[in-house]
């Protein structure tokens, strides 16, 4: 099927990649020349495992293509797809100025019917208004065509977006029309194989249920940093209390990790929009505003520990930081815990050497050239002059260290573990003093 995609963003490029690899003929637009330009030429605006190499071959191929020529591919598609960002107003809200600029797009250029669908995180009502954005651009130009607006929501995890693209465990389609159902349909018929993933709804149905699922996810989290919390403070250990509920089938293992506070681009920002979509609608929504409050204390917590175990001198000391992209296999920053932790640091007066695997250039980016940070090439060379080890991302290459090693490089040999990546007894059998996340047993002892 010939697919058009505007926004070339993570959500859009996974999308249009993904849809090109099975065989549909993909355009995508975006409106930074220099973006479609690199991406012509293979080069990927984000890391993300294994997009490169499909974006490249689709494109040699003939089945991915990158413009910036919005008419030409409006003509091209029999879906387009809107995959553009909805970053938060400064109330929290989702701002739409972006989706309903590319409605506008559309209904600009409209010539015959097509299923529009929204893959962007909307709040709900946002299918009515692109609906009624692209109509009037058409009545505006006397055109008469029929089309849908569909709402498709996209549930990627950065990292393995990939994989959840291929291999999605449900296909959301919020849809009034059968025509745009069956549509839809036949695209998503490669990755609906074995038994059925797609589940058909109405399109505010469709467009909540993307919400709910990422405020639940959030919920589970800051219920078990606040579980982490107690048992702090009366000397039980969170990672057995994990082990003791996650068994419990009703309960589950995933998302029970607690640490250092979520991040990334979506649970922030969306469970923000859904309380405050919530109080639009004249409810206010206690255990959002919870979730997000328990999140936002979650994140200076690292720095509490630090602040209890130098009884508060904090300056001129270095830290060594292992970690600075919101969760592994990304190089993504956005409201990562790490910025909470260095901004705390440095606000106390300390130094910070930093190492992470892939947001170096990133971090660069966002805090510039500051002599109170220095950003290290390997995770040995952040240690070096260091008085503490922080671990913030529990990326997989920090999971065992030479713990005898870690305590002749520390100064005050001592590790603030942000993601539970290590047994209490085992660093300290090495002779360092560990802090852990929710892991009172150990934090009782010092
Ligand atoms: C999330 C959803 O998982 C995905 O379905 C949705 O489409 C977009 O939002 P993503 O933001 O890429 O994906 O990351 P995810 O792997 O869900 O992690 C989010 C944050 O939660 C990270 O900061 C991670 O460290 C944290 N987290 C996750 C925990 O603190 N504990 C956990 O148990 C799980």
């Amino acid at each position: 099927m010939r697919v058009t995609i505007f926004g070339t963003g993570y959500v859009g490029l996974v999308t249009g990649t993904c849809l090109a690899d099975v065989g549909h003929d993909v355009v995508c637009v975006d409106i930074d020349q220099a973006k479609v330009d690199g991406l012509n030429r293979g080069v990927i605006p984000i890391y993300e495992p294994g997009l490169e190499p499909m974006v490249k071959a689709n494109h040699a191929a003939g089945r991915l293509t990158f413009t910036t020529d919005a008419p030409s591919a409006i003509a091209h598609g029999d879906i387009i797809f809107i995959a553009v960002g909805t970053p938060p107003d400064e109330d929290g809200s989702a701002d739409l100025k972006y989706v309903l600029a590319v409605a506008r797009t559309i209904g600009g250029h409209l010539e015959r019917g097509v299923v529009v669908v929204n893959k962007s995180t909307v709040p709900v009502g946002t299918a009515d208004k692109v609906r009624q954005t692209i109509a009037g651009e058409l009545a505006a130009r006397g055109v008469d065509v029929a089309f849908d607006v569909v709402s498709n929501p996209e549930f990627l995890k950065e990292g393995d977006a990939v994989n959840d693209c291929m291999r999605p465990d449900r296909i959301i389609v919020g849809a009034s029309s059968q025509q745009a159902i069956d549509r839809l349909k036949r695209l998503y018929a490669p990755f609906n194989r074995n038994h059925e993933r797609i589940v058909v709804m109405d399109v505010r149905s469709a467009e909540l249920t993307k919400y709910a699922a990422n405020a639940m996810l959030a919920t589970k989290i800051s219920f078990m940093n606040e579980i982490a919390n107690i048992a702090e403070r009366v000397g039980a250990d969170v990672e057995m209390v994990r082990q003791g509920i996650g068994s419990d089938p009703r309960i589950g293992w995933h998302f029970i990790y607690p640490g250092a506070g979520y991040g990334g681009s979506c649970f922030p920002k969306d469970v923000q929009a859904l309380a405050r979509t919530s109080q639009q609608h004249g409810y206010r929504a206690e255990l959002l505003g919870a979730v997000e409050s328990v999140n936002e204390r979650q994140k200076g917590h690292l720095f509490e520990l630090i602040e209890r175990h130098y009884g508060g001198s904090i300056a001129g000391r270095t830290f060594a930081v292992w970690g600075l992209a919101f969760k592994p296999n990304t190089d993504d920053m956005r409201e990562a815990s790490s910025r909470r932790l260095l901004q705390q640091l440095w606000d106390a007066g300390a130094r910070v050497r930093a190492y992470d695997p892939e947001a170096t250039e990133e971090a660069q980016r966002i805090f510039g050239e500051r002599e109170d940070l220095v950003l290290c090439d390997s995770a040995r060379a952040a240690l070096a002059d260091a008085d503490a080890l922080v671990v913030v991302t529990e990326w997989k290459q920090f999971r065992s260290p030479d713990f005898q090693r870690l305590r002749q490089s520390l100064t005050d040999a001592v590790i603030f573990d942000g993601r539970n990546l290590y047994h209490p007894d085992e660093v300290e059998a090495a002779g360092l003093a560990y802090y852990g996340i929710g892991r009172g047993r150990s934090i009782q002892s010092h």
